[in-house]
């Protein structure tokens, strides 16, 4: 099974140790145990008691049933037993495209998005069409590109919403959509929806809430600061959670007893977490806001709320090159857009601590400079 290199994955994970000024990532700046704890008012007392008193054993298998009531409730009409616990989204997208895909079907995916949701169904043998988005049209794909690729034969249309690196919301309206045109060919709509916007709620809507067919991944990593707990979700409805779970069972057993504890702990406080992150992304936006402004060689279709953003840079630079260059003479990490098939750009995480994203952007300014 041939499979082509995770270029995000293979970029950080060459380089993102070395970062002074990581404005790189994707997540919402992940917190500390000690931050996480203290969330409830108890600093860990509670959950190191109860903590204290758990087995390590493997826990509960599909997650225990608290996490699976915690996510049901993220949804208009889920039943906790069709969620399914994972290894983090990229288990939950892995699990959903080895679950469903065989050779020779037919997938459309948005791209560029999260490679994942390509380049595996690609690796299973599946023929698979890109639906562009287009950064004239706010980065958003044309619908009627998407009824030009649909054949009587699509197995499954996969989306990242909101899009890793442009930080888009696709809105329900839109979605509605891309749902209409699936249930045309009785296609499953696979979407990522770690990127949770904080900011109008309203345009959201999860693919969950709009198709029978649909299947939402998610995970505690960006819009929740945790992914070091590696715990994750498929949400879908029961016919579909019982092929995972067949396949599940060969790809991993539980995401471990602690993980599930603080993944419950996390969700159980979900609006404390979100209240300190919407702060976070909102303050942060308005700073990479009025930087892009001053920069004549950066312009940005602005990301909703969402914790990643996509700025093009006018620079007479191959973009890898000058962003190994900017790493070793500034000590800022960037992601360069070539790892998204789009060379003109950058991955900005402008959601790590605020002082890190100022210094960042100063100093990628002084970068810039040179180029004058
Ligand atoms: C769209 C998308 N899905 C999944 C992941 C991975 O998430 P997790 O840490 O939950 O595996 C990422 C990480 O960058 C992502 O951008």
């Amino acid at each position: 099974m041939e499979i082509a290199g995770f270029g995000v994955e293979e970029w950080l994970n060459v380089w993102e140790k070395k970062a002074t000024y990581d404005i790189a990532q994707s997540t919402i700046s992940s917190m500390t145990m000690q931050e996480i704890l203290a969330i409830d008012g108890q600093n860990g007392q509670t959950f190191y008691d109860s903590l204290n008193q758990q087995k390590m054993n493997y826990g509960w298998i599909e997650g225990s049933p608290e996490f699976k009531q915690e996510v049901a409730k993220l949804y208009q009409n889920m039943v906790p037993d069709n969620i399914l616990q994972t290894n983090g989204a990229t288990g939950a997208n892995h699990l959903a495209l080895y679950a469903l895909i065989e050779p020779g079907d037919h997938v459309i995916a948005e791209y560029p998005s999260y490679q994942q949701l390509y380049d595996i169904p690609k690796s299973l043998g599946a023929e698979v069409d890109y639906w562009h988005i287009h950064e004239e049209n706010d980065w958003y794909p044309d619908i009627d590109e998407l009824k030009k690729l649909v054949r009587p034969d699509t197995k499954m249309i996969c989306l990242n919403n909101a899009n890793n690196p442009t930080g888009t919301i696709l809105d329900r309206e839109f979605l509605q959509q891309v749902v209409d045109i699936a249930k045309q060919v009785d296609a499953y709509v696979l979407v990522d929806e770690v990127y949770l916007p904080l900011e109008h709620p309203e345009k959201f809507a999860s693919i969950i809430d709009l198709y029978d067919k649909g299947i939402a991944t998610n995970s505690l990593s960006k819009t929740y600061s945790v992914p070091g707990i590696r715990v994750g979700w498929t949400a879908s409805n029961a016919e579909v959670a019982d092929i995972f779970r067949k396949y599940r069972d060969y790809t991993m057993i539980c995401c471990g007893v602690f993980n599930d504890m603080l993944a419950v702990y996390v969700l159980k406080n979900r609006d404390k977490v979100l209240a300190r992150n919407r702060k976070l992304v909102l303050e942060n936006l308005q700073i990479l806001k009025d930087w892009v402004a001053k920069e004549p060689r950066v312009s940005v279709v602005l990301p909703e709320a969402v914790s990643t953003s996509f700025p093009k840079i006018d620079i007479p630079m191959d973009i890898e090159d000058f962003c190994i260059q900017i790493l070793k003479e500034q000590g800022v990490l960037l992601v360069p857009g070539n790892r998204f098939d789009m060379p003109g750009h950058v991955r900005l995480g402008y959601c790590a601590p605020k002082a890190t994203l100022v210094e960042g952007l100063k100093r990628l300014s002084t970068a810039l400079k040179a180029f004058d």
